[in-house]
């Protein structure tokens, strides 16, 4: 019979000679005291770098990150104590996996599954593009399934509005349903099946527009939604899947998803607990009916894993540049009689804030003209000493976290108010260089030098940075791109051709555009500490880069792109080709 202490013994070597296999075969480098760490490290994946950027003041740069079986990381550490026999070829340089503060999950899933028209230089291209679309999409264009595309700018077609007519492409396109969304998505342009479907006369809405026959822009979209035939739960699932799969090739880990229907909410609800459910989702919540109050169709909650969350609710304040919907103070330098349409009044959005707020949720104003800014900080301002009528603004505003969406033109008067008071902007960079080409013709020289697209002025506030696709591409490293240069990161020029960057004075560092798509994020969705961040107690969530961000030439850096894309400790992405070492 063996005694108790060789048992003890016996056992003891097995587990050192089991640590020793563990670490030849997974290549983990363990520090001493050797027995102890081993037991732990049976359970922790320990993954070593050439370099690990935190974001963490606790550890800026670190070489090695432990992830336990709870998705999250248990350590970061410099490797200054490798076990001598197993240096792990490393290879690699590792940042926080990157956060889109403002994109839409399912709209971006179905654009994927949609013609595409982004680009499209002429009214003759945009109808190739759609005979192709429909030639290998034979269903759409049904009453149960519409062909739907994004991408159009009448900026293409000679500044003329095109109309319902322009989509009898050929005989095909007789009678089929097609509604194709302006490039920002504030503007539909629909078939004359569509048409057909609805009232005569047109009614008239607030805050709507129908410059063509065919084309309905902002609140005016709303009758032709009416009778868009919703696509089915499994479409929405694949649209879902499809969206999160392209998210993570482009190293995004987490999106705001800015404007979820109640309806929408409970389909992520049933997906999220799915293996390719990929992206943490930090949901806006928008009422069936915009800018109403609709706490009883759905109520706050977060998944336990963190991969979505509510406790937000979107409101809109206004329409778009483009399509001069923004509601500015003065008139548009290129519509003296217009300036342009709050899609709610001040006392409406007032009340809306205060009710959101009471009933415990984050405001989040939609809001570009600067008219839109101003009312959206007076409604904040005003919640602000309701809900805590004893602190500071600045402290409760820490508490609710109040954003404004797109914060585009803002007068300085409120530029300052919001540094006052602390209000979050939620900017998207690539908004800046692809208005660029307009901007100033609608806005004029003034306005545009001191309320447009700020960025380096509105840095104190901590922006959230994100692309607004599928508006913009969902590309992070173009952001990054856009914000450090103020050139378009698809041709890396300004709008006439030089390389000054557009207002180049709002450019911002490389180090500020990475927070803006990490913590800062993580920060408007009251994830600090938890995303954004390579930290004990964090999600384990980090990209693979084959440069650090740092070192890569700015040129270099518009066309970059990850390795690897880790979500919640595992895998989720690996670039295919030569420079992908692990799949060897
Ligand atoms: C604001 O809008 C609401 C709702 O449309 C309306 O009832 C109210 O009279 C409006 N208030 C003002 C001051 O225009
Ligand atoms: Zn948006």
């Amino acid at each position: 019979m063996p005694s108790i202490t060789s048992f003890f013994r016996i056992g003891s070597v097995l587990v050192v000679l089991a640590a020793i296999a563990y670490q030849i075969v997974l290549k983990v480098d363990l520090p001493e005291p050797f027995v102890v760490k081993v037991i732990k490290q049976l359970f922790l994946d320990t993954r070593c770098y050439v370099s690990v950027t935190t974001l963490s003041s606790k550890l800026p740069n670190a070489e090695c990150i432990s992830i336990g079986r709870d998705g999250r990381f248990k350590k970061v550490f410099l490797d200054e104590t490798s076990y001598p026999y197993v240096k792990q070829q490393r290879k690699g340089h590792v940042i926080p996996g990157f956060w889109d503060g403002h994109g839409h999950l399912l709209q971006y899933g179905e654009l994927m599954n949609s013609a595409n028209l982004f680009g499209a230089k002429s009214m003759k291209e945009v109808k190739e593009r759609l005979v192709e679309y429909k030639a290998s999409n034979e269903e759409a264009g049904t009453s149960k399934q519409w062909l739907r595309g994004i991408g159009w700018d009448q900026a293409n077609f000679g500044g003329k509005w095109p109309v319902a007519s322009d989509l009898e492409v050929d005989s095909k396109f007789k009678d089929l349903h097609v509604m194709l969304d302006r490039v920002d998505v504030h503007c539909i342009w629909v078939s004359e099946k569509v048409l057909s479907l609805l009232p005569s006369p047109l009614p008239k809405i607030p805050g709507g527009e129908i410059p063509a026959k065919g084309v309905f822009c902002d609140n005016a979209i709303d009758i032709v939604t009416k009778y868009y035939p919703q696509p089915s739960r499994e479409r929405k699932a694949q649209f879902i899947k499809d969206a999160m799969f392209d998210l993570n090739k482009l190293g995004i880990v987490g999106v705001h998803d800015a404007g979820v229907f109640p309806e929408e909410l409970k389909l992520y609800q049933e997906l999220v607990g799915e293996k390719d459910w990929s992206v943490r989702v930090n949901a806006m919540l928008e009422c069936e009916t915009r800018n109403t109050f609709c706490p009883d169709d759905v109520s706050q909650f977060s998944t336990p894993d963190g991969m979505l969350q509510m406790r937000s609710v979107k409101l809109f304040a206004d329409g778009a540049l483009g399509s001069w919907g923004s509601a500015m103070i003065e008139p548009y330098n290129d519509h003296k009689d217009s300036s342009g349409s709050l899609l709610v009044n001040a006392t409406t959005l007032s009340k809306l804030t205060k009710d959101w707020a009471t009933a415990g949720y984050q405001v989040n104003i939609h809001a570009i003209g600067d008219l839109a800014n101003r009312l959206a900080i007076d409604a904040f301002a005003s919640a602000l000493d309701t809900l805590c009528p004893e602190l500071p603004r600045l402290e409760c505003q820490a508490k609710y976290r109040f954003r404004i969406e797109h914060a585009q033109i803002i007068h300085s008067d409120d530029q300052r108010r919001m540094m006052g008071m602390g209000i979050i902007p939620s900017i998207q960079p690539t908004h800046a260089t692809s208005d660029m080409p307009y901007a100033e013709t609608r806005l004029g020289k003034s306005r545009t030098a001191s309320e447009a697209y700020r960025m380096r002025s509105l840095l104190p506030l901590n922006p959230i940075l994100g692309s607004d696709f599928p508006v913009e591409p969902a590309n992070i490293f173009e952001g990054i791109y856009a914000a450090v240069t103020r050139r378009s990161p698809h041709t890396g020029l300004d709008a006439d051709g030089g390389t000054k960057g557009w207002y180049s004075e709002e450019t911002i560092t490389v180090e500020d555009a990475l927070e803006g798509f990490t913590i800062n994020p993580a920060y408007g969705a009251f994830l600090e500490g938890k995303a954004g961040v390579i930290q004990e107690g964090a999600y384990a969530d980090w990209l693979v880069l084959a440069e650090p961000l740092e070192s890569m030439g700015i040129e270099s850096l518009r066309k970059a792109t990850v390795l690897e894309t880790w979500v919640a400790g595992k895998r989720v992405y690996s670039r295919p080709g030569p420079l992908n070492f692990y799949n060897k």
